[in-house]
């Protein structure tokens, strides 16, 4: 057994590349994975310019394409069921994502069953997933799930009330290709709930659990932990998207504020694709099923709380951070660093019209026992969690952001619960 800060796990791409333009290595990366290619993506790219380029140079580099469009957002399952029925009589050796992270996971899930057959159903949860899929091509048009690089795929069942992750080191695509051209049609609203995912990923990887490893942990857990490989990659988003993401969605434009957004979302996903998440995700689960709202926009609007939900538990992380976002406060101590760095987050996610309460996205507060008790149960979120989770802890961290009331979560006494 080791301590901590001198474990590290990374899994990634194969290859992962970034840069505007970049794209235009698609038809040449799909050539030398394959000969058939099965695009999954949705309506909005069907007629655009970018797919249009795309098929006219996988036709030159002699690979043949059959485009999947009807991938739909936050992804039912028959949408995923649809795609790899139309990959599997095209019989395509590799699977080309482009889209948001619903379309990403789409194709992850659509490489799946094409490979191994059977029911989405049989690989809910961890390490279900028996061996490697068709080589994936992920290229995302949101800067925010980090799906790209990630090892997990979520979807919607309607047989469920909530949403079901799909986890395995064999989901990573085989190549990441980041361009954050495609990003400059995202409008304010997207580009907000996207990018507030992103920060979550990056902040929840950050602070999560310090763990106990063994030289098992990466083979017994798809998620391990806050480890010193994460926790670069989190660190590097959280500057990146704290300094670019209001700039993002005021001027949609801005190539550099979209690249440094993008950098701050692959980070973001190489880090959590390790570490996982927490708190926040946890409870968006519950929120996201009974509102139907987005999953960026709840994890976004729930980060500030469980931020103060954790603050004692997580002071030398929000130390750091600070340096980071906020240099101008060294000196002050730990807790005044901590606390400016929670208002800051929450003075982004204002700025960039994220709402501030769950009351604000129609949850009724008669659900927030239920919200909690669904929220505690999504045992893979929990564990990561930095301070312990207890039911009456969780009903009240809910009941503070269904008031819009953070300072509560910072009163001392509760924190030692
Ligand atoms: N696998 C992972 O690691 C991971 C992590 C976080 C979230 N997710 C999942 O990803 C999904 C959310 O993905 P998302 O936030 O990227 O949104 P999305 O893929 O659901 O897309 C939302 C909408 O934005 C549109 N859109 C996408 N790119 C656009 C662009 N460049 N310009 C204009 N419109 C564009 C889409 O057509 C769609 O209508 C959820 O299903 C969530 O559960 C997955
Ligand atoms: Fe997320």
């Amino acid at each position: 057994m080791q301590s901590s800060d001198i474990y590290g796990v990374q899994r990634l791409p194969r290859s992962v590349l970034f840069g505007p333009g970049q794209r235009a290595a698609l038809p040449t990366i799909a050539r030398s994975l394959g000969k058939r290619a099965l695009i999954v993506t949705d309506e909005r790219l069907r007629t655009s310019k970018e797919l249009a380029e795309l098929l006219e140079g996988l036709e030159h580099c002699g690979v043949a394409s059959h485009v999947f469009s009807n991938v739909e957002p936050e992804l039912p399952v028959r949408c995923i069921h649809d795609a790899a029925a139309a990959g599997a009589a095209f019989k395509a050796d590799v699977v080309i994502a482009i889209g948001g992270g619903s379309c990403l996971d789409a194709a992850k899930l659509a490489a799946l069953l094409i490979t191994h057959g059977g029911s989405l159903a049989d690989y809910y949860g961890e390490f279900k997933v028996p061996g490697p899929t068709l080589p994936v091509v992920a290229v995302p048009t949101t800067s925010g799930t980090g799906s790209e690089v990630t090892p997990v795929a979520v979807v919607a069942d309607s047989d469920r009330l909530l949403k079901v992750g799909i986890s395995s080191p064999f989901l990573i695509p085989e190549v990441a290709v980041c361009d954050p051209d495609l990003t400059m049609t995202c409008p304010p609203g997207l580009t907000a709930l996207s990018g507030g995912d992103a920060l979550a990923h990056a902040i929840e990887a950050f602070t999560a659990a310090p763990r106990t490893w063994t030289s098992n942990t990466a083979y017994e857990h798809v998620f391990v932990g806050k480890n010193f490989l994460s926790d670069r990659h989190a660190l590097s988003a959280i500057g990146l998207i704290c300094k670019y993401l209001a700039r993002a969605c005021r001027s949609g434009a801005d190539i550099e504020a979209r690249t440094a957004v993008m950098q701050g979302s692959l980070s973001a996903g190489m880090a959590f694709g390790t570490a996982g998440t927490s708190l926040a995700h946890a409870i968006q689960y519950p929120v996201g099923a009974l509102t139907h709202t987005a999953h960026g926009l709840g994890v976004a609007l729930l980060l500030p709380y469980a931020m103060a939900f954790n603050r004692d538990r997580i002071l030398p992380q929000l130390s750091a951070m600070a340096d980071v976002i906020a240099p101008h406060l060294s000196g002050q101590t730990d807790i005044a660093r901590a606390d400016a760095v929670i208002a800051m987050v929450a003075d982004l996610f204002t700025e960039i019209g994220i709402p501030s309460s769950l009351a604000d996205i129609g949850v009724a507060e008669a659900d927030l026992p239920k919200i909690a008790e669904f929220a505690l149960g999504t045992t893979r979120l929990v564990k990561n969690n930095p301070r312990e989770l207890t039911p009456s802890s969780m009903l009240e961290l809910v009941q503070a952001a269904y008031a819009g009331n953070r300072a509560i979560l910072n009163n001392p006494q509760r924190a030692t619960r």
